[in-house]
């Protein structure tokens, strides 16, 4: 059997989530008649003590609708420099939002209040003035860190005192929120808005939900459906999600401590690319190495890693792979690894 740590997006339908879609009350969401869809977005909202949320297609067209609502064209939106939404969304944000990002080096991924403060430019001709301000809960490139409450506290405080909006790119956010202890709401009083998906971590096969206040929301639902993305029994997917809310989240646990047992075995072996201490949640990037040869031999043990680049790999753990699974992954990591710098 394969063991497959490339992404948590490999994760397939639970029993009860296939069940759920079987049974799933649907209409025609364009016309707001699917009570499933209806069921989600409310739950959704409830999370994150938000008035709002609409359900969409992935986790890519929330961040472009995001920008579209909150941002404006021909202004910079501050961001990480190894944030999803600058680097792996095909240059959506300028063609579709008609931004240019201002990116912000971060060693963690994890922007400080002083860092945006210093990036953020005024409303002053012939500057180009700052429309947004972005941050990614978990970051995926860097290793699935996260932001403290106390310090999206302090950014909050610049970016309200500038009149600038703040936005979460909260794709893998619940791995936050249970690794922190948090509760999501939190994070939901201190953005203008926020998107999560429930096709990550949580299992479900498609779709994330973007999170805001009632007018933001009426205005995404104009913008998704001009991206294409408004659907119609879309309940059959909502019913999925509804069941990633309720009884996927704080299984999180156990892919962290799974992240941490592939972490220590690498460590082990190869400590000079990787701090176990740093890997906080289900990510686990491992740094100088032979990418493409590490990915051929742990193959052939069959665990299937990902070559980020030449020299980095990526293994993330997920709802499909047991502890057990994650042990014989340690030791194929501990065969792989050496010999390889
Ligand atoms: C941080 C982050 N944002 C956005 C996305 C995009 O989500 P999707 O693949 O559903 O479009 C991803 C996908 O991995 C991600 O890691």
């Amino acid at each position: 059997m394969t063991i497959d740590l490339r992404s948590d997006t490999v994760t397939r339908p639970t029993a009860a989530m296939r069940a759920a879609m079987a049974d799933a009350e649907v209409g025609d969401d364009v016309f707001g008649e699917d009570p499933t869809v209806v069921r989600l977005q409310e739950a959704a909202a409830a999370r994150f003590g938000r008035e709002a949320a609409l359900f969409c297609p992935s986790g890519i067209m929330c961040n472009q609708i995001w920008l579209r609502v909150l941002a404006r064209p021909a202004t910079e939106v501050v961001v990480e420099g190894d944030a999803h939404i600058v680097n792996y969304e095909g240059g959506a944000g300028a063609l579709f939002g008609g931004v240019q990002f201002r990116t912000v080096p971060a060693a963690d991924g994890l922007l400080t209040a002083g860092q945006v403060a210093a990036a953020l430019r005024p409303d002053h001709f012939p500057l180009t003035p700052t429309s947004l301000v972005c941050v990614e809960q978990t970051h995926n490139r860097r290793g699935g860190t996260y932001h403290a409450v106390e310090d999206l506290a302090a950014i909050r405080a610049v970016t309200a005192a500038a009149g600038v909006p703040l936005y979460m790119d909260g794709a893998r956010v619940f791995n936050a929120a249970v690794a922190s202890g948090t509760d999501p709401a939190e994070y939901g009083r201190l953005v203008d808005g926020l998107m999560f998906c429930v096709s990550k971590a949580l299992g479900a096969p498609v779709g994330s939900l973007m999170v805001g206040d009632a007018a933001a929301i009426a205005e995404a639902v104009v913008w998704r459906r001009r991206f294409g993305g408004a659907m119609r029994q879309a309940g059959v997917l909502a019913a999925a999600g509804l069941v990633a809310l309720e009884q996927m989240v704080d299984r999180l646990a156990d892919d962290h401590a799974n992240a941490r047992l592939l972490a220590d075995a690498a460590a082990d072996v190869h400590p000079d690319g990787i701090d176990p201490a740093r890997v906080a949640t289900n990510i686990v990037y491992i740094e100088d190495v032979d990418a493409a040869a590490v990915v051929g031999r742990l193959r052939e043990s069959g665990v299937l890693a990902a070559a980020m680049d030449p020299r980095t790999l990526r293994l993330v753990t997920h709802h499909d792979v047991s502890t057990r699974d994650c042990r014989t992954a340690a030791d194929a990591l501990r065969r792989a690894l050496p010999g390889t710098t």
